[in-house]
């Protein structure tokens, strides 16, 4: 089955705090996302790979293609105010044949070949999949004052990553809802679950961080010493 990745990379990385969006940050002497892009590239189970980026860093992505060899790299796409108008604008460029599509983060570099598997098998017997792990800490709701109204269950408690991944017509779906009833998410399921479609989670690795603050580029620094895909 032809299978899509959509990498978002469009943000400016406020939370990060530097002078350029925190994908293009070097570990390792190479950009985070050349480390999340050749994840995909080494797949044996993915076709192609789409980036949505900013219009002044298509020059930057076509380069990575020559210099890092990344065969699978289709041409740029432009990204949107929000993650999610990153990610509508690409599946507008999705290959005619893909039939499956991922969603994952430019700035989850330490993504597993396993976890990129089983998300595209869990995705096509059960239409949509999410990579996800047990919670550590223990978990209060309260309320917006900070009062405490109860702990949750840690149990049942997930922390959700990417790559998410669904069967083409449920992620368009998803998107073309989302659209018309105007809900807004960074969660990429969210939006499926408002379609009716329940993901299957698929247990990922306390390894796959999401980039987004300085001390995460700590702890990403000391991870990429060790990481085996
Ligand atoms: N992203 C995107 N388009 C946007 C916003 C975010 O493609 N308009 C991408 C980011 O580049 C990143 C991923 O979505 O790869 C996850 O978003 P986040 O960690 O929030 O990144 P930023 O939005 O760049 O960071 P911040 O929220 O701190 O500004
Ligand atoms: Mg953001």
């Amino acid at each position: 089955m032809f299978t899509s990745v959509i990498i978002p990379a469009a943000g400016f990385g406020e939370r990060m705090g530097a002078t350029i969006g925190k994908q293009f940050l070097l570990l390792q002497d190479k950009p985070i996302l050349v480390h999340t892009l050749e994840r995909f590239q080494q797949s044996g189970d993915i076709d192609e790979i789409i980036v949505a980026t900013q219009a002044s860093s298509f020059g930057i992505i076509d380069g990575f293609r020559e210099q890092y060899g990344l065969t699978k790299l289709r041409p740029p796409v432009e990204g949107g105010a929000r993650r999610q108008d990153s990610i509508a604008r690409a599946l507008e460029h999705l290959h005619a044949d893909a039939e499956i599509v991922l969603v994952h983060d430019a700035v989850r570099p330490f993504v597993h070949l396993r976890e990129i598997s089983q998300s595209i098998d869990t995705a096509r017997h059960f239409g949509a999949s999410i990579v996800a792990v047990r919670a550590k800490d223990t978990m209060k709701l309260a309320s917006t004052d900070g009062r405490v109204e109860r702990t949750l269950n840690r149990s049942s408690l997930w922390s959700v990553q990417t790559p998410q991944t669904f069967r083409r017509r449920i992620i368009m779906d998803a998107y073309a809802h989302a659209a018309t009833h105007d809900i807004a998410a960074t969660d990429d399921s969210f939006l499926a679950e408002q379609i009716g479609i329940l993901p299957i989670i698929v247990e990922g690795s306390y390894e796959n961080i999401k980039i987004t603050t300085p001390d995460d580029l700590l702890l990403a620094e000391l991870l990429s010493k060790r990481f085996i895909p």
